[in-house]
């Protein structure tokens, strides 16, 4: 929730420009002079670092934002970019944005939902991580080391090149980054039966707020801890992390069937709640709900089973038969394929050739507002309904719910293994969303509006004390936020405790320890004990 105070900055910002002569403006300057000599002292190029003077400045900013709503709310952009090819130039920005006092943020895929790795309300500099992204991948061991700048889809493809049978288990969307994801958590079509991706870091490389670089031994286990799930930004800027590859069939099955309310629809959605984290693990039926015409033009809502099972399509259909018989798959509705090509099914890419999970630049840009619960108790058939009038409020096709599936493996961790908190108890997660384009954008408020009554509608469906929220699934509506970017323990503690239960506690008192002047910062990290 923006207060008056967001439009303040835009004057002062303007002010800025024209006189050239305010003290934020010199900060600006010694900041960049004082970078300038640093990367000269690790004779280092300064083609990494972009100022608006040059000319690539808007698009190296724009290359990964793909939710233009944050930037369109908030007119401040970095007075510098720096994309550092070495550890030295990631030491250099946090060297001098200590010393003149001006915010860092880092970016590695920019899907931050709310844009906080590119945006904020104090002048501010982008270590853009797109540079470091190598891959290295140990078949003997299972092990990869990946830079944080890496994309999921560069991922996926260097292993699948790789081997038939590694995978691993991360987010669906190609363009997403290892940086933000991994740090937050990063749930995929493979969770139930392999975790998330935090799950598998077992090791990573981190600058800390002294420039000093730590791996697993030498950050300690507490701060290892923190940043599989809770959020890299308020710990440092992880440069890389060293995950357990999982091992999967050289085949699996897809499938993605439709079901609208003349189909039952709701019934079968009604009853998927009763299978959907208990059946067998290597299937996770994700569910997308939108309003959509039918084919004779009428309103109805399409309940879109999208589906992975690792396994032959022959051993899948008894299964469905058994647990799930009322959505009535047949063998024609099922596709088996290698597990690469599964991700591009999932992403929208099926029959495009591979190396458009490389292109880091190929999906939609639109304004978008999202937000998350989790169900613990099925919702009842009657109050489904209820759901489908909101999404009919829309336009056909322009809000979306999915339902995906927990249990499974996500089960075995206990809620403080890692920060990320939400096991065992969970059905699944509601990811709300909403999309809109360019010109629309003068009706952003009714969306939002909308978004916004839908999640207070539903309430009383979903987890309580606290109400529970995915971190990745960024979402600046809970709990108010400070605009100067001075997180206070009230703030906090209401968006820490649903994105990280009981761990929020511990994540607080490891910030304490490792970073007690709140240097890694934005809108909502964790803040340090001594702001509490
Ligand atoms: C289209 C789309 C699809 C998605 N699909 C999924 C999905 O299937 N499953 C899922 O779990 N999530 C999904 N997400 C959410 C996604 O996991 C989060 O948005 C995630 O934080 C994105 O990471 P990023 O590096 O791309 O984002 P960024 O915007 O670069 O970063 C996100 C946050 O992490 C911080 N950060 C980034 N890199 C580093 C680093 N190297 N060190 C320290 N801090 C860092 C940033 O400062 C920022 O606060 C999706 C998001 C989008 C937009
Ligand atoms: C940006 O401009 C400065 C000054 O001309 C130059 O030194 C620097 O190399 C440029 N950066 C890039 C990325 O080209
Ligand atoms: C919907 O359910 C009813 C009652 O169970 C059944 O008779 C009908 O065949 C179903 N319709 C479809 C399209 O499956
Ligand atoms: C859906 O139907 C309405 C009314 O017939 C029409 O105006 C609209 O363009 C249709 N939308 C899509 C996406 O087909
Ligand atoms: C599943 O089908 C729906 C409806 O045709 C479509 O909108 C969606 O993109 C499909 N999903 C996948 C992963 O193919
Ligand atoms: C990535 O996809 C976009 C959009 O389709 C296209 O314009 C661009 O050329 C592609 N980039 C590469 C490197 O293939
Ligand atoms: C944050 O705000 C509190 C209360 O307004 C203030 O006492 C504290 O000094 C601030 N901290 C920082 C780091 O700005």
């Amino acid at each position: 929730m923006q207060t008056s105070g967001s439009i303040f900055p835009f004057f002062l910002l303007a002010f800025i420009l024209v006189s050239g002569a305010s003290s934020a403006a010199d900060k600006n300057i010694d900041f960049l002079e004082c970078l300038t000599l640093q990367f000269q002292k690790s004779n280092s190029e300064s083609d990494s670092i972009y100022t608006p003077q040059n000319a690539s400045y808007s698009s190296v900013l724009q290359s990964s934002i793909r939710n233009l709503r944050p930037a369109s709310n908030s007119p401040r952009r970095p007075f510098v970019i720096i994309t550092p090819e070495h550890e030295s130039q990631i030491q250099a920005a946090i060297y001098c944005s200590k010393k003149h006092g001006i915010q860092l943020k880092v970016r590695s895929g920019g899907h931050d939902y709310e844009g906080l790795s590119y945006i904020s309300e104090t002048p501010f500099v982008i270590v853009d991580m797109r540079n470091l992204r190598s891959i290295s991948i140990d078949t003997e061991k299972n092990t990869a080391w990946i830079q944080t700048g890496a994309t999921l889809g560069e991922l996926y493809y260097t292993i699948a090149e790789k081997s038939k049978t590694l995978a691993f288990t991360a987010g669906v969307c190609p363009t997403v980054g290892v940086g933000g994801h991994f740090s937050g958590g990063g749930y995929g079509m493979m969770s139930r039966k392999h975790g998330i991706a935090a799950d598998h870091i077992i090791d990573a490389k981190l600058i800390d707020a002294n420039g000093q670089i730590r791996d697993r031994e030498s950050m300690g286990e507490d701060l290892f801890w923190a940043i599989r799930g809770g959020g890299g930004t308020s710990f440092g800027i992880v440069v890389a992390f060293k995950v357990k590859l999982i091992v999967i069939p050289e085949t699996v099955t897809v499938f993605n069937v439709t079901r609208t309310l003349e189909q039952n629809a709701t019934q079968i959605v009604h009853r998927w709640q009763y299978v959907a984290d208990k059946i067998d693990e290597n299937l996770l039926l994700r569910l997308f709900l939108r309003s959509i015409n039918s084919s004779n033009g009428k309103r109805t809502i399409g309940a879109f089973f999208t589906s992975l099972y690792l396994g032959r399509v022959d051993d899948l259909i008894p299964i469905m038969q058994e647990k799930f018989p009322e959505l009535g798959l047949v063998k024609e509705d099922c596709t088996e394929m290698p597990w690469i090509e599964s991700i591009l099914f999932f992403a929208g890419f099926q029959g495009e050739s591979q190396d458009i999970l490389l292109n880091r630049t190929r999906d939609s840009i639109r304004y978008f507002k999202g937000k998350s619960d989790y169900v613990k108790q099925p919702i009842p058939e009657s109050r489904l309904k209820n759901i489908w009038k909101f999404l009919n409020q829309e336009d056909v096709n322009r809000a979306e719910l999915q339902f995906s599936p927990y249990g499974g493996r996500i089960d075995d961790f206990s809620e403080s293994e890692i920060p990320f908190p939400h096991r065992s108890g969970n059905i699944f997660m509601i990811h709300y969303g909403v999309g809109w384009s360019q010109e629309e954008n003068a009706k952003s408020q009714r969306h939002i509006n909308w978004i916004r009554r839908l999640y207070s509608f539903m309430a009383r469906y979903v987890s309580k004390s606290p109400r529970a929220a995915y971190f990745n699934y960024r979402d600046l509506d809970i709990g108010m936020n400070n605009i100067k970017g001075n997180t206070s323990y009230r703030q906090a503690s209401v968006w820490g405790f649903k994105y990280f239960k009981n761990n929020f506690r511990r994540l607080v008192h490891i910030k304490n320890k490792v970073d007690p002047t709140n240097f890694f910062r934005n809108e909502q990290s964790v803040p340090p004990e001594s702001l509490w």
